[in-house]
């Protein structure tokens, strides 16, 4: 049996080079583990995540121990922007931490623990729903998840190609013209967005009204469009959205973003495609495919080495997409929703 005790922690606290350093040597929890970050990439990353949650004064972070060994740790945060939009109180799980090298009855016995004090805190904070998104190889974090009545509502993957090794497939095709989106581009760019993602967690959840949930992407489009290359934007991140024009009118885009700061935690280039998208009529016809391209060419001419991009699971158009252009799956990401406070 083990004794578990639980302690509230303060931003100060985690500024201990003791916590630092313990998250180095925690469970993979960060979504790009697959690019075997170092240890103190890690560290700081994951510290990022507990310091963003308390930075507001609605999050809470908590420790967990046996004796006076750190366990695990975990950090929830109300999520503002999905509150507004959808109307309702939304908080999730930012991060959940636990030490290596626990039996399973141990690493159990902890995330019931953990989930216990998330559920307190989402019940203080009167929040309806709760999110948490994490790596599906977390089998035990999932299964305590389960128990405690959280439901499955979207499954990611993440994929990824070095861009030396992938060449452009299709030839220039003189129907289509490329070029960064204006802001007059926009009403074509929401009508495509309408209706394109039909498996994220906004439109696949009984409960959240799926227009609201549709409309999530058509707000990121938006925001992503007229907010690029403003102070909005984070320092040192670059958003850039490009449109592919068929006989004058725009057919499809894509949107792509790179981080210095994640560049330097890294220690490589990465570039994320954030949104590909191609309207409905014009689909199949080589313009998704020609966009991608485009696409990892500005990559490569940014000295960007790697291109990633992410998915659902049953988005078979996507996947067949990313498969074709070189991408390879390398993590699954599974987003879990608990309703409560009804
Ligand atoms: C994914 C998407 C952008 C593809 O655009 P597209 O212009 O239709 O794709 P292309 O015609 O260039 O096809 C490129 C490759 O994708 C695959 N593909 C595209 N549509 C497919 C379909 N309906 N079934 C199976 N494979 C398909 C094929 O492998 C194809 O290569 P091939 O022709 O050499 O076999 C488009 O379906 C779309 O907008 N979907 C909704 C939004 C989305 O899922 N975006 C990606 C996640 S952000």
């Amino acid at each position: 049996m083990t004794t578990l005790t639980v302690m509230p922690v303060s931003a100060p606290d985690l500024n201990a080079p003791d916590f630092e350093r313990w998250l180095a040597g925690t469970e993979p929890e960060w979504f790009l583990e697959y690019l075997s970050p170092g240890p103190e990439a890690r560290a700081r990353h994951l510290m990022g995540r507990f310091a963003g949650a308390l930075a507001w004064p609605t999050g809470r972070a908590f420790l967990c121990s046996e004796g006076d060994r750190v366990l695990g740790a975990i950090a929830l945060e109300r999520m503002a922007w999905d509150s507004a939009h959808f109307g309702i109180e939304c908080g999730r799980i930012a991060t959940c931490c636990i030490a290596q090298g626990l039996s399973v009855e141990r690493r159990r016995a902890l995330h019931a623990e953990l989930l216990r004090d998330a559920l307190r805190w989402a019940d203080e904070q009167k929040i309806r729903l709760l999110q948490r998104r994490l790596l599906a190889s977390r089998v035990d974090e999932t299964q305590c998840l389960g128990e405690a009545g959280f439901r499955l509502a979207d499954s990611m993957v993440m994929m990824l190609a070095p861009l030396a090794i992938v060449a452009p497939v299709c030839g220039p095709d003189p129907r289509l013209a490329f070029r960064a989106a204006r802001a007059d581009d926009l009403p074509a760019l929401l009508a495509m967005t309408r209706g394109a993602f039909p498996h994220s967690r906004f439109v696949q959840d009984p409960i959240l009204k799926v227009s609201r949930g549709d409309e999530v992407y058509q707000r990121w489009i938006e925001n992503l469009l007229l907010n690029q290359h403003t102070d909005k934007t984070p320092a040192g991140t670059k958003e850039e959205v490009m449109v592919c024009a068929l006989g004058g009118a725009v057919a499809g885009y894509a949107a792509y973003r790179t981080d210095r700061a994640l560049d330097a935690l890294l220690g490589r280039r990465l570039g994320m495609l954030d949104l590909i998208v191609v309207d409905k009529a014009h689909r199949g016809q080589g313009i998704g495919r020609a966009l991608l391209d485009r696409v990892m060419e500005a990559m490569r001419k940014d000295g960007i080495g790697e291109v990633e991009a992410t998915t659902w699971t049953d988005q078979r158009e996507a996947l067949a997409l990313y498969r074709r252009a070189g991408l390879q799956e390398k993590e699954t990401l599974l987003t879990y929703h608990l309703w409560m406070n009804g």
